[in-house]
């Protein structure tokens, strides 16, 4: 095989063509992108990836939930293949990088050692998965999960569809039906050792690798998530004649249980004497919405992770205690819906090695890491050996708009995936 050489303009050009498929949201910070998942937008750029698959000369295959495989063949087909890929939704507001990096670089790395000359004994798959952001049906990985077994295909087909204005009734099962992606969802589920071993490529969303000026991260460990919706029902009423000794206003209750979160986290933070544990309310809606009514009903979903599943439903308790209080001493009902509760995922020491080895090889230094972070690595991990590759972005931002990794960055990271995916496809 010749050299592997990364054509970085392409992958940066095709990155930037990628954040077009959006709605065109200026924002003070940056261009906005906001992809989610079954909308025009995310359709547009699927079709798109697939016709730059083709291009390339790979086939493509899809699922019912649009788990889209990009397959290069190897020279033993029969054995497991090796596959790499992440997402391309995006957001509310967010950046261009996000998922989109792994992707998009896991094409190019294909490519490039396509152009190589490189003969993979072992398949190569790039795969796009389908909602690893939990905008539209409220859990994240909805894809990797259905792949793992680990969310019943019933149940997935079940969830709500929460975006903005959606018809009533509108559930996954109608949503990928009217999209295209038909057919049951048992079918998405792949067996134990379907895959050789998975890598994914993917921005540290953190600032540690900036920080101390390293062009690669190797993760080593996936904190656990969960989510959970909280349903408060008070009573409304008119915000001039109710009087506030008569009030049972959901959204003051709501506020104390938002703060409850909080105080909690950051308990187990001092206690733990780390910032392990982390949890947000990131969406509190609010019924009927009108400033001149009470709050009726309010629906807040919270992310809490930690990398200790324990020491994460240990604040979960804690935050519970406080509801039933918050639930009585206002005088209304607060019902707690657990969405997730994920175990950590471990990557494999074998692709660690590969990874190390690809640094090695592009004189790149590197550091060990925990991923914050979720990703569809985590899922994938209950079905075959694992590991990430992080790139440094600005600041750590990320899930913003003026996320930003630069094209030398993304270009480190898709040599080492590229060498990567060369030295397990050959195994
Ligand atoms: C996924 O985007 C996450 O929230 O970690
Ligand atoms: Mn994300
Ligand atoms: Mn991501
Ligand atoms: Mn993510």
């Amino acid at each position: 095989m010749q050299e592997i050489s990364i054509d970085g303009e392409r992958l940066n050009r095709e990155l930037t063509e990628l954040a077009g498929f959006t709605q065109v949201e200026p924002s003070p910070l940056g261009t906005a992108v906001t992809r989610v998942v079954f909308t025009a937008d995310d359709l547009r750029a699927r079709a798109w990836l697939m016709g730059l698959a083709e291009e390339a000369g790979f086939s493509v295959r899809v699922d019912a939930v649009g788990n889209t495989f990009i397959r290069w063949e190897g020279s033993e087909p029969e054995l497991a293949a090796v596959a790499t890929g992440s997402h391309v939704d995006a957001i509310p507001h967010a950046g261009m990088y996000d998922g989109t990096v792994g992707v998009m670089g896991g094409l190019e790395a294909m490519r490039a050692l396509k152009a190589a000359g490189f003969v993979p004994r072992r398949s190569i798959e790039l795969v796009l998965l389908t909602s690893e952001e939990p905008t539209r049906f409220g859990i994240g990985c909805l894809g990797s999960r259905l792949i793992a077994g680990t969310l019943a295909p019933e149940k997935a087909d079940g969830l709500v569809d929460l975006l903005p204005g959606a018809e009533a009734g509108s559930t996954l099962a109608t949503v990928r039906e009217a999209a295209g992606f038909r057919g049951s969802l048992e079918g998405v589920r792949l067996a134990v050792g379907h895959y050789d071993g998975w890598v994914e490529l993917h921005i540290e969303q953190g600032p540690l690798l900036e920080r101390e000026g390293l062009p690669i991260g190797i993760v080593t460990d996936i904190a656990a998530p969960a989510g959970y919706r909280f349903v408060i029902e008070g009573v409304g009423g008119h915000a001039g004649a109710l009087l506030m000794p008569d009030r049972k206003d959901a959204l003051c209750a709501a506020s104390e249980v938002i703060l409850s979160v909080e105080k909690h986290v950051l308990a187990a933070n001092r206690a733990s004497g780390t910032s392990n544990t982390v949890g947000t309310v990131g969406t509190c809606e609010v019924h009927p919405g009108a400033v001149n009514s009470v709050p009726s009903r309010v629906t807040l979903q919270l992310d809490i992770r930690d990398t200790d599943p324990v020491r994460r439903e240990g604040v979960m308790q804690a935050v519970r205690t406080d509801v039933a209080e918050i639930a009585a001493a206002r005088g209304v009902t607060i019902a707690e819906t657990m969405v997730n509760a994920d175990a950590p995922a471990t990557s494999s020491e074998k692709i660690v090695a590969a990874i190390e080895v690809a640094c090695g090889g592009a004189r790149l230094p590197f550091k060990k890491m925990v991923s914050r972070a979720y990703h569809d690595s985590s899922f994938m991990a209950r079905i075959c050996p694992i590991a990430m590759i992080f790139i440094p972005c600005r600041a750590g931002v990320s899930h913003r708009p003026d996320e930003y990794a630069s094209p030398s960055a993304i270009m480190d990271g898709t040599r080492i995936l590229a060498s990567t995916l060369a030295t397990l496809a050959s195994d």
